[in-house]
């Protein structure tokens, strides 16, 4: 590696939740909130810090940037000004952390959270069916986010929404918000046709592409026109850099216009320094119909059984049980090959990923 633009590096890391008692006056609206408030106060007490010194501890010339996959505070603070808050103190301690180089998140759905929106914002049907994934406050993302994404991106202007490019040689890094009206296929669909000659398409997003356990199992969970990503993305060598469910997986999958590839993190902490188990899924017919009951799957489709060619997920064991992986990737990029080491607090890393 020598950090030039065919052969680089990137660190990814997923959710964070970074949050602190000084977003907070009023208690949390709920036992969830609750729950969600006590670990994060835990994990930004020691561990968080621990993971993300690790992680910069890895940083050399070969790495043009870091990039993480949005939930990067809890969200829940109690007004718009106090989420505002929140936010711009979670991206002015990621740069002193990581210095010297662009530090480019996305935004996740708990970034949009506060405290009076809240009920507001993961709607429900009779089933208990998740239907909605809008509704959340964007007026402190266009306060603390845009401009940030604006500086640390080099835009021109501050844009209108989270989703902006990158390019590193030939290879373009789309960086989606769907979390606005519009959605982000245009974008995407945009970002493609003005860059027609790429080596790969890193897609970075805070929901997944293609589901996957335990937080996907509802279409409003995963990226909005999935099948007609899938069809624009699978021509262009694409690897999606995800977050959101708090697992680690990796899946790649059969699309008749080529492979794609999900990398999903988490760089949650509560599991930090704990060894990682992986595990592989081989009977994908009966995973494919616990993970899709919203997917009508026909035979031949790219949600098709026959069509996973590879999902992996890893778990360590808490407490004498088996838990969800944390941790940080180093995505390995060059001509020959794109690799994700899996780092979980030792010196090497955990696992080794073929991604391309
Ligand atoms: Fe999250």
């Amino acid at each position: 590696m020598n950090g030039n633009t065919n052969e680089y590096r990137i660190l990814a890391l997923g959710d964070l939740h970074f949050d602190g008692s000084a977003y907070h006056v009023r208690e949390p609206a709920n036992e969830v909130q609750k729950r969600g408030r006590l670990r994060n106060f835990a994990m930004w007490a020691g561990p968080s810090q621990d993971l993300l010194a690790d992680a910069a501890s890895r940083l050399d010339g070969s790495f043009p940037w870091v990039i993480q996959g949005g939930d990067i505070t809890q969200g829940d603070g109690d007004d718009v000004e106090l989420q505002t808050a929140m936010l711009t103190d979670a991206l002015k301690h990621m740069k002193q952390v990581f210095p010297g180089r662009p530090f480019l998140p996305v935004i996740g759905n708990h970034d949009l959270r506060v405290l009076d929106s809240y009920p507001r914002w993961d709607e429900y049907d009779e089933n208990g069916d998740c239907t909605q994934i809008a509704g959340g406050e964007y007026r402190p993302i266009r306060k603390a986010v845009l401009p940030f994404i604006a500086r640390e991106a080099g835009l021109a202007a501050v844009p209108h929404s989270a989703d902006y490019v990158m390019k590193q040689g030939k290879d373009l890094f789309i960086f989606v918000d769907p979390f606005h009206p519009g959605g982000a296929t245009e974008f995407i669909r945009r970002a493609l046709a003005e860059t027609p000659d790429t080596r790969y398409v890193f897609v970075v997003s805070h929901l997944a592409l293609f589901p996957c356990e335990p937080a996907t199992k509802w279409a409003a969970w995963i990226l909005p026109d999935y099948r007609e990503l899938a069809d624009m993305l699978a021509p262009r060598r694409t690897i999606l850099i995800s977050a959101h469910t708090h697992y680690q997986h990796l899946i790649r999958y059969r699309h008749p216009k080529g492979i794609l590839t999900q990398l999903v993190l988490s760089s949650m902490s509560t599991n930090w320094k704990r060894a990682p188990l992986q595990l592989t899924t081989a009977d994908y017919a009966s995973f494919a119909k616990s993970m899709f009951p919203f997917l009508e799957v026909k035979p031949r489709d790219v949600f098709a059984p026959e069509n996973y060619l590879e999902h992996r997920t890893w778990r360590c064991f808490s407490d004498g049980k088996p838990s969800s992986a944390t941790g940080y990737a180093v995505l390995n990029i060059g001509d020959r090959a794109v690799t994700a080491e899996i780092y979980a607090g030792e010196k090497s890393p955990a696992m080794t990923l073929e991604l391309v």
